[in-house]
């Protein structure tokens, strides 16, 4: 059993097509609760720092593109095994391999711009809470 954190990501894309209220009522849904939650714009640098492990693949620059290209809401999310069953309500990567029900599935339009980030580890969980709210920002 996991812990009971985990940070996500709504991308520019699903921010910009007015999909926030829609990805934060399947969230609520699922029984996640929001202990810290804001909207910001990443610059190049936090952008590049968040998504390091990929630097050097093919995808990375585009991914760093899209990912400045708008605002997005931040924010860390509460369940009981929480990384592992959040992976499990965005679904895969690439929205066409993505299972009905999910929030790719339903707000993804490609590998890219797949709506939502989800941590893959209670370690990058924390690092990646760290990475964007002081103590002071979190609740829970
Ligand atoms: P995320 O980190 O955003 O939750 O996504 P993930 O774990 O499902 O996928 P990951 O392998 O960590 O990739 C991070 C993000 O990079 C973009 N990507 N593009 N064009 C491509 O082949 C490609 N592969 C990955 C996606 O936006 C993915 O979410
Ligand atoms: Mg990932």
């Amino acid at each position: 059993m996991g812990g009971n954190i985990t940070f996500s990501i709504i991308k520019p894309n699903a921010v910009r097509t007015g999909k926030t209220g829609p990805i934060l009522a399947m969230m609520n849904e699922a029984g996640f609760e929001i202990s810290a939650m804001k909207m910001v714009r990443l610059t190049t640098n936090q952008a590049e720092s968040f998504y390091s492990v990929h630097k050097g693949k093919p995808f990375f620059e585009g991914l760093i593109e899209f990912m400045i290209s708008g605002p997005v809401f931040v924010m860390v999310l509460k369940h009981e095994n929480a990384v592992e069953e959040f992976r499990k309500l965005i679904g895969a990567t690439d929205p066409a391999k993505a299972e009905p029900g999910t929030i790719r599935k339903m707000f993804a339009v490609s590998v890219q711009m797949n709506a939502v980030h989800g941590s893959d580890s209670d370690e990058n969980a924390a690092r990646e809470a760290d990475f964007f709210f002081t103590a002071s920002e979190r609740f829970l």
